[in-house]
């Protein structure tokens, strides 16, 4: 609400004296001139009077204490701008993630990209061989069967040892020389027979990357040895392989021998491996 400042009001009333005065004979005959002086003289010196005495400012009032602070803190820390910016993107990842989950797709995927990141440089981008075995034609499957309940040889334990020792270290770990299955074809495999060896992969690959390399050179490669009821069945079975070493604490396969990769994979293969579950 704003007050009429003092010396309006007191012009104002200055104004309607100076009418009524004026006004005692000018009323009666002169009504229309006094009203012409009245609209001549009042508002003039009025507004004339505003820029000549200005309202004074108020005084500002001085923060207190709570105020000054709460002006002094910034409002958003720095750090939440960028937790902001990237909090849809997560949102539309988890989103994504919840719908397809990393299962068939993500670890054959994986697969693929392990092998051609350690392994092709030595065995082919399609298992063809070069400085390693070849693998392809069904090749690295004759030397790790297929699993199939009762076998004496557990070709897949086989080819996953195989994998984390490397030729040395499969030596090492099983005190014989010879490797994979008993049955092959001309003759069970001797470390350093190719005429070069291998290292083993235990310490650069994780668990996960390492069973996936496996599956992709099992699912690629294995030829007639293996049929898509078999290549999925392994998949599970992998798949499950990798929640068994890590809920067994195991994050290294090194220096383990197919015996106890064998044991792991019982586990995998009874927590659902190996049955047509319904996980797809
Ligand atoms: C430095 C070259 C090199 C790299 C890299 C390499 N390998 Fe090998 N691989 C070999 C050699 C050499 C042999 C034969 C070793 C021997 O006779 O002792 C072999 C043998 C194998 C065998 C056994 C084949 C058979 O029938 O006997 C498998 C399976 C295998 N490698 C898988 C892999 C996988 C999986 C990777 C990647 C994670 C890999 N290799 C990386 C050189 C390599």
């Amino acid at each position: 609400m704003t007050e009429v400042p003092e010396h309006l009001l007191k012009k104002a009333a200055e104004a309607r004296a100076r009418l009524s005065g004026e006004g005692g004979d000018a009323a009666s005959d002169d009504a229309p001139a006094a009203e012409a002086a009245l609209a001549a003289s009042a508002p003039v010196p009025a507004a004339a009077a505003v820029p000549a005495e200005p309202e004074p400012e108020p005084e500002p009032i001085p923060d207190t204490p709570m105020v000054a602070a709460a002006k002094a803190r910034k409002t958003i820390p720095v750090w939440v701008m960028p937790v902001l910016l990237f909090l849809p993107i997560w949102a539309i990842y988890y989103v994504g993630y919840l719908e397809n989950p990393p299962t068939t797709g993500g670890f054959a995927f994986e697969g693929e990209e392990v092998y051609a990141g350690s392994c092709a440089g030595c065995h082919g981008g399609g298992g063809a061989g070069g400085s390693g075995r070849q693998l392809n034609g069904g090749e690295v499957l004759l030397t790790f069967p297929v699993y199939t309940a009762g076998d004496a040889y557990d070709g897949l334990a086989g080819h996953i040892a195989w994998v984390a020792n490397g030729s040395a270290g499969t030596e090492a770990a099983e005190g014989t020389n010879l490797y994979g299955s008993a049955d092959r074809p001309a003759g069970q495999r001797t470390v350093g027979s190719f005429g070069s060896s291998m290292g083993g992969f235990a310490s650069s690959l994780s668990v996960e990357e390492l069973a996936a390399s496996v599956f992709h050179e099992r699912s690629q490669f294995g030829g007639d040895q293996i049929d898509a009821d078999g290549i999925a069945e392994e998949l599970e079975v992998l798949e499950e392989f990798v929640h068994v070493a890590e809920e067994e604490g195991i994050d290294n396969l090194g220096g383990l021998t197919v015996a106890e990769i064998h044991e792991l994979l019982q586990q995998a293969r009874g927590a659902g491996g190996g049955s047509e579950s319904a996980s797809e």
